[in-house]
């Protein structure tokens, strides 16, 4: 009931707002240091106007695209997000069920609390995203692992070299390992719905564990050493990606790309995708907005597919974004707030939102499918 006023992906910030904890929102909506990305990557989609054309007979429009020869339903996924199994009870689960329901991707984070297998289980055709452990023999394990599970699309991040600096979570008491702390203690307290339905719900299944991080399972969220199980990250390079080529079978996408060079050499290492993302602005902060990377990257972009995501809220977002060179986009935060404030039903709730908004769009563009617009549809916004 409570669904029927979220009426735009960003009525679910609002309730979300006053859903969760302040920690667990200031983990999910937070960004790194002052937040200039995230606000970027919002401000860029400002920055194009659409000149639609008319009397262009669109009685016959589709949302659906396809994307490695398969055809999703619309022509956006849900990002990758860690910890969501603690921010909505049974997070992945919930997402996946969504995904699946709406035929679109779903991307399981490589920092995720629900076992992989169990998410392949519920639905085969999500991706899979890594983060790629230092060690070549760590590597191999993980990617056997993945592959044993089902997963045909793997996602390697590539945009945390070093952890970030997310002063929110110091601020509000956000961190791993989870501290337990009077101040957490009384943040639960004022929002005993979220404590009840999804903390204490959760540990009824025991200490949510980092399940993915490792070819066996991770370490537990409130261990000391939990860093220690993503391994240092900072001497990763572009052999490490050719070692993951070697050895992946299946699609394979690079995630966390900016620049157009890494965009080419992406591709001389045989991705098969990239998406162009600053993180959401999590990582680091003054990144330039994939939106204006988009499209010198996708003028250079080797024949690889070109993806995007961060701060897509609206359909005409996406349609922008498919406009500037994209073929398909991801959204993080939105989906993730919706499955903590209504389970499955809220996140349907969400995509059908973002689902009808694309397809109202694609009308008033004058257009009949996500393939069909091209940049002609837009003109620079007048400042
Ligand atoms: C993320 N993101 C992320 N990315 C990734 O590759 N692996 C991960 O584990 C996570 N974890 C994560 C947790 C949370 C709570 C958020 C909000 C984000 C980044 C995510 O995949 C995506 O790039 C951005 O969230 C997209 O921006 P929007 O749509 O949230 O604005």
């Amino acid at each position: 009931a409570r669904l029927r006023r979220i009426l735009s992906l960003d009525d679910l910030e609002t309730a979300a707002r006053r859903f969760l904890p302040r920690p667990i929102f200031g983990y999910v909506s937070g960004a790194a240091e002052t937040g200039a990305s995230l606000r970027g990557d919002r401000e860029a989609f400002d920055e194009w106007s659409f000149v639609p054309r008319v009397l262009n007979d669109v009685s016959k429009r589709t949302t659906e695209t396809t994307l490695f020869g398969k055809r999703y339903t619309v022509p956006f996924g849900i990002a990758p997000m860690g910890i969501s199994a603690l921010v909505a009870y049974r997070g992945d689960l919930v997402l996946a069920e969504a995904a699946r329901d709406a035929n679109m991707p779903m991307i399981v984070s490589g920092s995720s609390l629900t076992r992989m297998e169990e998410i392949a289980a519920t639905y085969p055709g999500a991706w899979f995203q890594a983060y790629v452990p230092g060690e070549p023999a760590r590597i191999d394990a993980l990617l056997e692992r993945v592959a044993a599970a089902g997963f045909g699309t793997l996602v390697v991040t590539v945009d945390v070299s070093v952890s970030a600096n997310r002063e929110t979570n110091i601020r509000t008491g956000f961190s791993t390992p989870l501290r337990p702390s009077l101040r957490l203690a009384y943040d639960g307290l004022i929002r005993p719905r979220w404590t009840v339905g999804t903390f204490l719900r959760t540990l009824t299944h025991g200490i949510p564990h980092f399940e993915n991080s490792q070819a066996t399972r991770g370490a537990p969220i409130i261990a000391k050493n939990v860093m220690r199980d993503f391994g240092a990250r900072d001497h990763l390079n572009w052999t490490h990606l050719a070692q993951i080529r070697r050895r992946w079978p299946g699609t394979l996408v690079v995630k966390g790309i900016l620049d157009a060079r890494d965009a080419t050499l992406a591709a001389d290492h045989g991705a098969d995708g990239i998406i162009v993302s600053n993180h959401g602005g999590r990582q680091l902060d003054g990144a330039i907005a994939p939106l204006r990377a988009l499209e010198s990257i996708a003028q250079h972009s080797g024949g690889v597919k070109v993806m995007l995501d961060g701060g897509i809220r609206r359909g005409s977002d996406v349609l922008k974004a498919l406009a500037l060179g994209a073929e398909f986009v991801f959204v993080g935060r939105p989906f993730l707030y919706a499955a903590a404030l209504g389970g499955t039903c809220g996140v349907n709730h969400a995509i059908d939102i973002l689902k009808q908004e694309v397809r109202r769009n694609l009308g008033l563009v004058g257009v009949s499918s996500p393939g069909e617009i091209t940049h002609d549809a837009l003109a620079r916004s007048a400042c």
